[in-house]
């Protein structure tokens, strides 16, 4: 089972084993890390599950698609490596994948 790495704007890290096939929200939001919200529970309609992933990371994901591209048009705070934690499906080649979430989202 891959383990991902969850880090916190201040660098906290949270590392959880997540199986195959559940999304990054789910796999936060079923183990407790703060920071990914996922309020429409993951639908791709509320863009309270952005994060980062940065480099390397990137290249393992799908590219980002129309629908979770417009959302991500609202966020204030988007980056090159955006995404929508709901839009990306752990694979068996993500073990070590690091996430990174917006301080916005610790906050509200
Ligand atoms: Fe709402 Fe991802 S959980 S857009």
């Amino acid at each position: 089972m891959p383990t991902i790495r969850y880090v916190e704007h201040d660098g906290t890290v949270h590392e959880t084993e997540v199986p195959v096939g559940w999304s990054l929200m789910e796999a936060a939001s079923r183990n407790g890390v703060p920071g990914i919200l996922g309020d429409c529970g993951g639908s791709c309609a509320c863009g309270t599950c952005h994060v980062y992933i940065d480099g390397a990371g990137a290249a393992l994901l799908k590219p980002i698609d129309e629908s979770e591209d417009m959302l991500l048009e609202y966020a204030v705070d988007r980056q090159a490596g955006s995404r929508l934690a709901c839009q990306i499906e752990v694979t068996e080649a993500m073990d070590g994948f690091t996430v990174r979430t917006p301080i916005r989202q610790h906050t509200e």
